[in-house]
């Protein structure tokens, strides 16, 4: 035992929260070839009779996604959702000016509902309130939820949908801090605009789960500000805030990179202080939780490079942001999901974004295979064994100094015990690029626990990635170095690697 000395201390007391599987979300958008030869291709050998992609299916069935927010991203705040229902035939196609391609409108609301169903995953839908506003909000709400017996809900049973859809979280419009989005607005204008909507559908169905728009990144000059302003109109009427934050290596800042989920930790501690201080100024008993609907590695530079400049072309499902990750994208994907657990108690709701081909955990070809992205791993791992309670953990570790966050723990580390089943996992980055961390756990209060599987995303080379030709390139592996000692874990973490811990605590 040699590396770096870590000291974590496990104790079933100290709970933060019940694990709420809606933390494994994941999002699918109208963007490059997320539906399109993503999760929808007719004609493809692997397709059902609605053109679904069974590969895909399957791949989503194994990561353990929860809900899927759809259809946008930017591309919602130009959309109509009238689009994309009823008679394939009659559906328009239109120019789709945020990720510049052409809409065929093929896939729309019900083939979504429908690939829901067969995906077993929870639906979020964003509205748009970019080009649109309150009343379309309220369309697509009746024609959604409502049974029949109205203009709108007898179309969608005319369209072949006779049982209402229950769709229950809604998000009000997409980063609509951006000035890059579709009828970007002020925090004053979005706020009154997302508080109207928001009673409007209510009125409607007063159970819904409503979305207010927080701020696209930390980085953003507003941010803070129209958090602050956008809860003031609309503290009553909403449950969550939205944050979004996309992380990326640049040029060969190893440490800074693995240390992208500091800046997670921030983020969410600074928007829960916001929207607390909002609720104590307006004397509200309520609590607004924060719904991170879109988080990932993207390398937005490379994106501003290549694909953002504007052309004359205007593509159907044009390639967009296929970011083949490699292990450390893994890797900073892992302790993005630590970070997102160890907030369970008020981030309740996230969407990995996204799932097919742009920015995503699977891959598909055209005609061709569907395989795993590097990130694939610790979102399948941490979705199928953080189960029960997140445990608040003391954590003991060297520090690492980092250009772009400043100083951090080397070690992140979250634990979640399910009395039930009998289990302890424990998931942790060791951040370091070069260094090894020695790792001993104590496991108060739940002596005689023995191990039952230990895995390491790590390797010689943190380029390598997973491509068509050679899917399984990065993998977890079984973890060469872990045991339990005297009620202690004990584990040697390799330089910048992801690890997960799983102990039976029957005894
Ligand atoms: O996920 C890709 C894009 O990132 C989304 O459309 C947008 O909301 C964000 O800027």
């Amino acid at each position: 035992m040699s590396g770096l000395p870590a000291r974590v201390s496990v104790d079933p007391a100290f709970v933060v929260a019940a694990v709420n599987r809606r933390l494994f979300g994941s999002f699918v958008e109208h963007m490059g070839r997320c539906v399109y030869t993503g999760l929808y291709e007719p004609g493809h050998p692997r397709a059902d009779a609605d053109g679904f992609r069974e590969d895909v299916l399957e791949l989503v069935r194994e990561l353990g996604v929860t809900t899927v927010r759809y259809p946008g991203g930017n591309f919602v705040s130009g959309y109509r959702w009238e689009d994309g229902v009823g008679p394939r035939e009659d559906r328009p196609t239109r120019l789709e000016p945020a990720w510049r391609s052409v809409e065929t409108n093929a896939f729309g609301l019900g083939e979504f509902m429908r690939w829901v169903e067969q995906a077993g995953v929870e639906p979020m839908i964003a509205l748009n309130l970019g080009t649109r506003g309150i009343q379309e909000a309220m369309d697509l709400l009746e024609y959604a939820n409502h049974p029949c017996g109205t203009a709108l809900s007898d179309l969608r049973v005319a369209h072949g949908a006779p049982e209402p859809y229950g769709i229950r979280l809604w998000c009000l419009g997409n980063e609509m801090d951006g000035p890059w989005q579709l009828g970007h607005r002020t925090a004053e204008e979005y706020g009154r605009l997302a508080a109207e909507t928001a009673r409007a559908m209510r009125q409607l169905d007063p159970d819904l789960e409503l979305v207010a728009c927080g701020s696209s990144s930390r980085d953003m000059p507003t941010f803070g500000a129209w958090e602050a302003t956008v809860l003031e109109h609309t503290y009553d009427v909403v449950d969550h805030i939205s944050a979004h934050a996309y992380y990326q290596l640049e040029g060969d800042d190893h440490a800074s990179f693995l240390a992208s989920s500091a800046d997670m930790d921030r983020f969410i501690e600074q928007v829960v202080a916001t929207a607390d201080h909002v609720g104590a100024r307006l004397g509200s008993d309520r609590r607004i939780d924060i719904s991170f609907d879109e988080w990932n590695v993207w390398y937005l530079d490379q994106w501003q490079e290549q694909e953002h400049t504007p052309t004359d072309r205007w593509e159907v499902a044009p390639r967009r942001s296929e970011d083949t990750y490699t292990l450390l994208d893994a890797v900073v994907v892992g302790s993005l999901l630590i970070t997102l657990l160890r907030h369970a108690d008020r981030v309740t709701a996230a969407s990995q974004a996204q799932l097919v081909n742009t920015l995503s955990l699977i891959r598909t070809e055209p005609g061709g295979p569907a395989w795993r992205q590097s990130t694939f791993h610790p979102f399948a791992l941490t979705s199928r064994h953080a189960t029960g309670t997140v445990l608040d953990l003391r954590v003991q570790a060297p520090t690492l100094q980092t250009r772009r966050h400043g100083e951090v723990p080397v070690l992140d580390a979250v634990a979640t015990h399910d009395p039930d089943a009998g289990r302890l996992a424990v998931f942790v980055v060791n951040r370091h690029p070069t260094e090894t961390v020695t790792l001993a756990t104590g496991l108060h209060g739940l002596g005689g626990a023995t191990l039952v599987e230990a895995v390491v995303l790590s390797g010689p080379d943190p380029t390598a990635a997973n491509t068509q030709q050679d899917p399984d390139r990065v993998v977890p592996h079984e973890h060469p170095h872990a045991d339990v000692v005297d009620d202690e874990l004990r584990a040697e973490l390799p330089p910048a690697s992801w690890s997960m811990f799983l102990l039976d605590t029957s005894r």
